[in-house]
């Protein structure tokens, strides 16, 4: 059965469950026969395939090419596309004009923007005009260039602030919220609080779901890797050496060998 956003809705509370990003057809129809019940096509894709420097490069046209890939290899997950840098910033028209082009043209199920209680207005009208949102709080990588890549809420001000904003984002109607590279006890304090799944990434073991990058996981992006990744397999490693074992065997004629040719 394919998986909606009200049906994400529904883990809250019950099991702890995984989600990743996926980039491609491949990475799309692996997850999705893993059975993870929601796949985000991320716009870390801008650095993870496209090998830019950061997120704030990647553009409509990158995600909207790498979602429709990712539909197509989708079948039974919730495919939710990263709203890329500003697409969603400028106006709320142009906003909702760019959110619908995923749904419309691109095959994907929702989108995801960053930011806190100052995108509720905006969240709102997506979701009233039929645009499933998944929120994303904490780190916001498309904020690198202010922000930095650093851990958010440690002070007392700044938990209060993620406090408010994941109850402004929760009440603008986002069905979840994913949050990044925070203190794990105010991650738990803010699952508790709310009536949506919260998606940790670096955010501790207390929420509702947990996130990764799908080449972090699978050891094939660069080291060094950020200190709550777990890599569950060294492809990067595999990967290497099943070519550096082809090239040798093409360069001793080892390869083709006689069960690989064509009969005359
Ligand atoms: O683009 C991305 O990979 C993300 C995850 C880190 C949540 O937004």
């Amino acid at each position: 059965m394919k998986w909606t956003a009200r049906r994400i809705q529904h883990l809250k509370g019950k099991q702890p469950f995984a989600t990743v990003t996926v980039t491609d057809a491949v990475s799309a129809r692996l997850a999705d026969e893993a059975g993870i019940p929601l796949l985000l096509v991320g716009d870390s894709l801008g650095m993870t395939v496209l090998g830019l420097d950061s997120t704030v490069e990647v553009t409509m046209e990158h995600m909207l090419h790498h979602t429709r890939a990712c539909a197509r290899g989708t079948q039974h997950a919730l495919l939710v596309a990263d709203l890329p840098f500003l697409s969603y910033q400028i106006s709320e028209e142009e906003a909702l004009r760019n959110a619908g082009r995923f749904l419309q043209e691109a095959g994907a199920d929702a989108v995801k923007l960053e930011g806190g209680e100052q995108r509720a207005p905006l969240i709102r009208r997506m979701v009233e005009n039929g645009i499933p949102v998944l929120g994303h709080i904490g780190l916001t990588p498309q904020s690198v260039k202010t922000l930095g890549y650093r851990v958010q809420g440690k002070d007392e001000g700044a938990a209060e602030q993620l406090h408010k904003d994941a109850e402004a984002l929760q009440a603008a109607g986002c069905f979840g919220l994913v949050i990044e590279a925070c203190p794990a006890n105010l991650a738990r304090e803010i699952t508790l609080n709310l009536d949506i799944p919260v998606i940790g990434i670096g955010a501790g073991s207390e929420c509702d779901a947990q996130i990764l990058v799908f080449h972090d996981l699978l050891g094939l992006s660069p080291e060094p890797r950020p200190k709550f990744v777990k890599v569950y397999a060294e492809l990067g490693e595999t990967v290497r050496s099943a070519l550096q074992e082809y090239a040798n065997e093409v360069a001793e004629r080892q390869y083709p060998a006689s069960e690989h040719l064509y009969d005359s």
